[in-house]
């Protein structure tokens, strides 16, 4: 029988051929969210390396990020930052351009969210470009905050999401990764 701890959890990402559009795969990580033991297995995997390094808050990209992000917090004893696409937080924000594959998007963060100096774990549930992850980081920056790490469920390693936040001096840790 399989504990709790060893589950393989990339068995339990579904994938799905050609969506949002032909030619991706999407990973889709309601699956795993639906497995007890393997979203309580993905949130400790994802908080373990950070643990006794002072984190002050997790902040989680919308949408996916704030469940993983809101657990993981609970883990730690600490609070929750959303950051959200734009024009979805009621209070006074900063924001941060990024570039799509065709246009650009912006994400925001309330700007009393964070004070200077506080120690921010960052996480989402994938990494692909690395375009979300890297515009949340110069936000974060913007902000005051100390990224001591990120954390990532899944990596796109051929996109190069991972290498380019790395670029930017911020730690990454990622469970899974899909070639
Ligand atoms: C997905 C994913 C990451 C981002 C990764 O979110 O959850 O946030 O894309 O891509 P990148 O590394 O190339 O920037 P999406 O923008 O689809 O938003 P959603 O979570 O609200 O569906
Ligand atoms: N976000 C960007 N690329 C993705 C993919 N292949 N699957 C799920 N979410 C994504």
């Amino acid at each position: 029988m399989q504990t709790s701890e060893t589950l393989d959890l990339k068995s339990l990402i579904r994938s799905i051929p050609d969506y949002p559009k032909t030619g991706i795969i999407f990973r889709d990580i309601t699956s795993l969210i639906a497995h007890g033991a393997g979203f309580k297995q993905s949130v400790r995997q994802l908080v373990d390396p950070y643990r006794g390094q002072g984190i002050d808050k997790i902040v989680g990209i919308e949408a996916r990020g704030f469940i993983f992000g809101g657990a993981m917090a609970e883990q730690l004893g600490v609070g929750f930052v959303p950051i959200r696409k734009q024009g979805k937080l009621p209070g006074e924000v900063i924001g941060q351009d990024y570039a799509l594959e065709y246009g650009t998007d912006r994400i925001e963060l309330h700007a009393d969210a964070i004070k200077a100096g506080e120690k921010i774990l960052l996480v989402d549930d994938l990494i692909a470009t690395g375009g979300t992850a890297a515009a949340a980081v110069d936000l974060l920056r913007r902000a005051g905050a100390d990224i001591v790490g990120s954390a990532f469920v899944i990596d796109l390693p051929e996109l190069g999401g991972t290498d380019a936040l790395r670029a930017k001096g911020v730690d990454v840790h990622c469970l899974i990764a899909f070639e």
